[in-house]
């Protein structure tokens, strides 16, 4: 059952059904104002084709589209016989609208006064330099270009350059591995990547290139690394492959003919963790992607171009910054903060001092943020003018009813309507969520399906279940957004999303109507962690310690964690050969496997505990009980074992589980 399975925070979610009484009700002078309008809903209902066709008309396309919608289950083609060009889409329109003089980006770097401000003009011409130099160095359309870059406006230049092109992007986020870099490279065959020296995380420079350098010995086919001097740190170099961005790009002509694409002409992949070791290259494309991520950032956010400055405090190595800080605010015209450090760099007020500083209107993060946040009190907030904002957006995990009523209080003021907006990499953009002054909204809860969205909750046959009942999210009819597959695996897109339920999109999410039928998200009902709003797969993190010359077996589960949602829990057993009696022996050893999975993937997946075990527990077929594992880690009351094969064992691992606690 669903509800057994989920995760993190679904408890959480549960506890503030059962105590449930608040909602809030749009304000009458927020409707009158909003961009949608209260008959949204029905307008899209009544013919949901052609309400996303009504969406697409308002980007600009070289040829445009007569064919809506083409569903073959499970492949969908959107606007397919138009043809548009994205970067023209999300630059020069503006530009020519008379809008270069307009800010795109208020750019704040992570020390403190290390600040741009990009206007739309310097977007056209950094854009159309980057693409004349890609041009140079051979990359043509339909080339997959890795991107693995700082939050700096170079990294939204380098994507929008690659789409200018035709050239497929593949962004891996800065906090990953070398290793995890190269099967990325290597899964999409890129020929081309673009980096920087390094950034700055967490109040000091942090170094990009040398992990590129590492990760290209075993990607023999790349033959070009285009380099931002960012930090001004040392880097090796090989000559002839690597090439200085100021020296190739800063050169290069600024005017530059952008060709237009089929709708259906990739745009990008991304990579996100599923229930297997291997990472998947989710599949986006031009004509659909850019509509969805336009038509919910305008009717979501509320986005009044000319009055509004949004921010997305994410990472561009996220879908939520390539929908959310790229396209989507760009293809809208939009001013956007793009802040390059974490929350937790340049003081505890920093982020309201940027609110503050930018009169920031629109506010879009993640829960495990706003749990920081909240930790660090309520006179952070209250000592900065945030009457700028309007509109408050979460995203990334479900959102505890506690922090949500702190963000709607100290952030919002209870002014602004708040968005827990629902959706996923494969999504493209948000699918469920409220619509500020159209919605009502309920701490916890994502509401109701976009306009335009069908989406359900079914039990385990893939029957819809009734208000007040759970069971698991499905989309029931093809969106814009859509992924269009898992780069050159199809079977596996269709048995991943496909195959659960005939007919439906099953996302891999618990969820539960409530008496009123709106919608609550309950977590993940599969082997995918959720820490900090990053998806990480339990086996990717086994696998990588198995890789581990001490270990036999590892066994991993997300635990409920207070500030990150889940975190990491491990638990492995060691080799016969591998002592570990004394205490130093054993923590050096759980020190040393911290390390290797934060080396082999990324330091968001090092584990926050490793319990080493002489067993793990296992069904009479040999299946490791992640479940029960799970209830260890959360320190549950161990619900039915007689499947396992040795019942002892569990009974033995909560017992090491509370004494390493105690520990520490
Ligand atoms: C998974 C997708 C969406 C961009 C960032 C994450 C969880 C996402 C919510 C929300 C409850 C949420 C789901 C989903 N999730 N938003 N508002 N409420 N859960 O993208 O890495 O592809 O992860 O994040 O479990 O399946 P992602």
């Amino acid at each position: 059952m669903a509800q057994q399975d989920a995760a993190g925070g679904q408890e959480q979610a549960l506890s503030a059904l059962l105590h449930e009484t608040r909602r809030f009700d749009p304000p009458p002078e927020l409707a009158a104002r909003a961009n949608a309008q209260a008959s949204i809903y029905e307008e899209a209902a009544a013919d949901p084709a052609g309400w996303w066709a009504e969406q697409a008309r308002r980007l600009d396309w070289e040829t445009p589209f007569t064919e809506v919608l083409d569903w073959n289950l499970p492949d969908a083609r959107w606007f397919y016989d138009g043809k548009l060009n994205a970067s023209v889409n999300c630059v020069d329109r503006h530009v020519a609208a008379g809008k270069g003089d307009k800010v795109a980006f208020h750019w704040v770097g992570e020390p403190e006064g290390d600040t741009r401000t990009i206007t739309y003009a310097d977007l056209l011409e950094m854009v159309c330099k980057a693409a004349n130099a890609l041009t140079d160095l051979g990359v043509s359309a339909g080339d997959r270009v890795a991107i693995y870059m700082p939050m700096i406006p170079e990294a939204v230049v380098a994507m929008l350059a690659c789409a200018r092109i035709g050239a497929p992007h593949s962004v891996v986020f800065g906090g990953f591995s070398a290793e995890a870099l190269s099967s990325r490279i290597l899964d999409a065959d890129c020929r081309t990547v673009i980096t920087a020296d390094g950034g700055y995380r967490r109040g000091a420079p942090s170094a990009l290139k040398p992990h590129v350098d590492e990760a290209l010995e075993q990607c023999p086919t790349v033959s070009t690394v285009l380099c931002v001097r960012r930090t001004g740190q040392e880097v090796e170099w090989t000559e002839g492959r690597d090439h200085w961005w100021h020296d190739v790009v800063d050169s290069a002509s600024s005017t530059h003919e952008a060709a237009a694409f089929d709708a259906e002409h990739p745009l990008y992949l991304m990579y996100t963790s599923g229930t297997t070791a291997k990472p998947k290259g989710i599949l986006h494309t031009t004509g659909g992607y850019l509509t969805h991520v336009a038509a919910t950032h305008r009717l979501i956010f509320d986005v009044k171009p000319d009055e509004d400055v949004f921010w997305t405090a994410a990472d561009i190595g996220w879908v939520t910054g390539h929908s959310y800080i790229v396209y989507g605010p760009l293809a809208n015209g939009t001013t956007s903060v793009m802040y390059e450090g974490t929350p937790t760099a340049g003081g505890r007020d920093r982020w309201w001092r940027i609110v503050e500083d930018y009169k920031v209107t629109i506010l879009y993060t993640a829960p495990t943020t706003i749990r920081t946040l909240m930790k660090w009190g309520e006179d952070l907030p209250a000592g900065h003018d945030l009457s700028s904002l309007r509109v408050l957006g979460s995203v990334g995990e479900p959102i505890n009813p506690e922090a949500w009523m702190w963000y709607r209080k100290n952030v919002g003021r209870t002014r602004c309507p708040i968005v827990d907006t629902w959706w996923q990499t494969e999504t493209g953009g948000i699918l469920i969520t409220p619509l500020p002054g159209i919605t009502s909204t309920k701490p916890g809860a994502a509401m109701r399906p976009f306009p335009g969205i069908s989406a359900d909750v079914v039990d385990n046959d893939g029957r819809p279940v009734g208000n007040g009942e759970g069971g698991y999210l499905v989309i029931t009819q093809p969106w814009p957004g859509m992924l269009r597959g898992i780069w050159g695996d199809h079977d596996r897109y269709v048995q991943t999303y496909w195959s659960r339920f005939p007919g439906m999109y099953f996302a891999g999410d618990g969820a539960k109507k409530d008496d009123d039928g709106d919608l609550w998200l309950l977590g993940r009902v599969d082997d995918v962690m959720n820490i900090s709003g990053h998806r990480i797969s339990t086996t990717e993190v086994e696998h990588a310690l198995v890789g581990h010359p001490s270990v036999a077996e590892a066994a991993v589960v997300g635990a409920s964690d207070e500030t990150t949602g889940q975190a990491i829990v491990a638990f492995v057993t060691v080799k016969g050969n591998v002592a570990v009696e004394d205490e130093s022996a054993t923590e050096a050893l759980v020190a040393e496997l911290r390390q290797t999975v934060a080396t082999t993937i990324g330091p968001i997946a090092r584990p926050r505990q490793i319990l080493l075990t002489p067993e793990l527990p296992k069904t009479r077929s040999g299946k490791i009980m992640r479940r029960l594992l799970r209830d260890v880690a959360e320190h549950r009351e161990l619900g039915d074992v007689t499947t396992l094969m040795d019942p002892t064992v569990v009974n033995m691992i909560g017992e090491k589980m509370r004494e390493g606690e105690d520990e520490t």
